[in-house]
């Protein structure tokens, strides 16, 4: 029950000095974020849990184990209030090791490909399995899976609506749910409604998305109860919602280096940060070590001028609140979790120890605890499930025998904004197939479903990886994990898919006929089990040689991640082709045959 807060007849004796504290941090300089004050204080630890903080000298003994923190300072562990670990493609054990060392000690994660991929069962075992962590996984179920819910959908192996929801909400490691999408409460979505119901009558919170609302779209949606949004890309809208009563959560992440504009929101009006946070919703696993996850939104916020006293509170007084556990997590005050972080350096952030559930796990920046990952059941792998190999044939965009040129709808992503953009385009037809043109960037995307066996298979165009002749594959994709692949060649094409398809699901970078670079994920297809330094390794390699190809984007396989999300503008690919955000509407993508 270690979310949830017990009266501890051992913690009342300790704070009065009728029993001993079993560890002390002494010599610290407390960085107080309830009252946004830094002054000397000692903290007495009795279990998990802080007893007391200030002159502890009647509550510590002979037998308390002392840390001294040589006049630095102390901070709460820092919270990730919004977070979906499968992005880093490593177990939560994994994600734990490199976690903690960064100051991490709590994550509300949604888990949605767990979900997606394994059903109730799966995310029983990745929370049993980071319960024998020291990181704290808060469950914030995902509202959907898949996404849309309805047409456009996907074809995930478990699907998650109402019914599912109301399972998992009695769990003690549940809270309510994140990534309410906006439109399916204000498009009064029967199902949605129902979750936001079953949730809202164990009086428990709902967290949307609604990402560039502002005015009474947004204020709508905040009548139904709306505890918060994520990610702002502007400061008007940052403050119309902190203004409206919304917590705002802000993010520097590898899809958007926004935080040094949005964060302009809280430094240039010098409004209450009480309502803002920070979150990472998603990232790669060498981002937790360069350039770090909440430690980094931290510094960044500080170097983009936020007082530090208010970036740490971000981080862990109100990442707590927002989620209303405050009363557990997030301040170094008796009766909370003893997640405090020993730093020296407050500006630039440097962590040097961290004390997690009242153990000292990390000191010196180097993680003291060996953690086992858990042998995972055989249902986990080999999950990629094809009706037949797929052919190069399978690939290709065809049209009138006829035809000589076609103009067709291609979906451009620009280098930094993951969104799809229309790109008109005329393109070659040679015996009724419709041709990529890879020296203007206009590429061939497939989408292969792989859990059913239905064989569907969607085809679009897609402009702005200019990969000149590479070929890129991939199983993971939000919701559906289904195998996307981008290219010119349809033979690479293929030929990628069926190396994907081997693997058990990853990533790879092909050319000519050859793997250049992978990721082998075997465990659903989205995770290894290897370290996350191992992984960032990987993702290193693999994105290097796309972008040796030309690539323009920071992240080709991150950006790649999103393309099947209908509600992000202006299209998307599904199994079933492209859909339009604006219409909800499967498009045909050829607009015109010229013979
Ligand atoms: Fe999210």
């Amino acid at each position: 029950m270690k979310n949830k807060f017990m009266i501890d007849k051992s913690l009342i004796q300790t704070a009065l000095g009728v029993e001993k504290a079993g560890m002390a941090i002494r010599n610290a300089r407390l960085v107080n974020v309830l009252t946004e004050e830094i002054y000397p204080a000692d903290v007495a630890i009795k279990g998990q849990r802080i007893a007391y903080v200030g002159d502890i000298s009647h509550c510590t003994g002979p037998e308390t184990v002392v840390i001294d923190a040589k006049g630095k300072y102390i901070v709460p562990g820092l919270i990730d209030p919004h977070i979906h670990p499968e992005a880093c493609k490593v177990p939560l054990t994994r994600l734990a090791q490199a976690m903690l060392p960064r100051g991490t000690t709590t994550i509300f994660a949604g888990l949605d490909d767990y979900w997606s991929l394994f059903g109730i069962d799966g995310v029983r075992f990745a929370l049993d399995e980071a319960k024998k962590t020291p990181l704290r996984v808060i469950y914030h179920p995902y509202s959907r899976v898949p996404v849309t819910g309805f047409d456009p959908a996907s074809t995930v192996a478990h699907e998650f609506g109402s019914e599912a929801i109301k399972k998992v909400l009695d769990w003690p490691e549940t809270v309510g749910p994140m990534d309410m999408v906006i439109d399916w409460i204000l498009g009064f979505d029967k199902d949605m409604h129902e979750s936001m119901r079953a949730v809202q009558e164990r009086g428990l919170l709902v967290h949307g998305h609604d990402t560039f609302e502002v005015g009474p779209r947004m204020q709508a949606f905040l009548t139904t109860g709306i505890r918060s949004d994520h990610v702002p890309f502007a400061v008007e809208e940052a403050l119309q919602k902190l203004r409206a009563g919304m917590w705002v959560m802000f993010c520097d992440s590898p899809i958007a280096r926004i935080m040094p504009d949005v964060i302009r929101a809280l430094t240039e009006t010098k409004i209450s940060t009480r309502h803002a946070t920070f979150c990472i919703d998603d990232m790669d696993s060498r981002d937790l070590f360069d350039p770090g996850h909440i430690d980094h939104q931290i510094r960044t916020a500080i170097a983009s001028g936020l007082n530090p006293i208010q970036a740490v509170q971000m981080a862990t007084l109100n990442a707590a609140e927002c989620h209303r556990m405050d009363h557990v997590i997030g301040s170094i005050a008796p009766g909370r979790s003893a997640d405090i972080l020993v730093v020296g350096d407050l500006i630039r952030f440097t962590i040097e120890m961290v004390v997690s559930q009242g153990e000292l796990v990390v000191d010196g920046g180097k993680l003291l605890k060996e953690l086992e990952v858990p042998k995972y059941p055989s249902c986990f792998f080999n999950t990629v499930k094809l009706t037949r190999e797929v052919t190069p044939d399978d690939l290709v965009m065809k049209t009138d025998g006829q035809a000589k040129q076609v103009k067709a709808i291609a979906l451009h992503i620009p280098p930094y904004n993951p969104m799809r953009f229309k790109k008109e385009v005329t393109l070659k037809v040679i015996n009724g197939e419709v041709q990529p043109d890879p020296e203007n960037d206009i590429l061939y995307c497939a989408m292969v479903e792989r859990h059913r066996r239905t064989g569907n298979i969607g085809l679009g165009l897609i402009n702005g990886f200019n990969l000149n002749g590479g070929t890129i594959a991939t199983s993971v994709m939000v919701p559906s994990n289904n195998i996307t692949c981008l290219g010119s060649n349809k033979q690479d094409m293929a030929f990628a898919i069926k190396r994907v398809a081997k693997m058990g699901g990853g990533q790879v970078a092909v050319r000519d006929g050859k793997v250049i670079a992978e990721i082998p994920l075997p465990i659903g297809g989205i995770l290894a089990d290897v370290s996350s330094e191992e992984m960032a390794d990987m993702e290193r390699k693999l994105t290097d040689v796309v972008h040796s190809w030309g690539c323009p984007m920071p992240r080709p396989f991150f950006f790649l991640m999103f393309l099947e999300i209908v509600p992000l503008p202006d299209y998307a690919l599904t199994e079933y082709g492209v859909a339009e955000f604006k219409t909800l509407k499967y498009i045909d993508t050829i607009t015109e045959v010229i013979k």
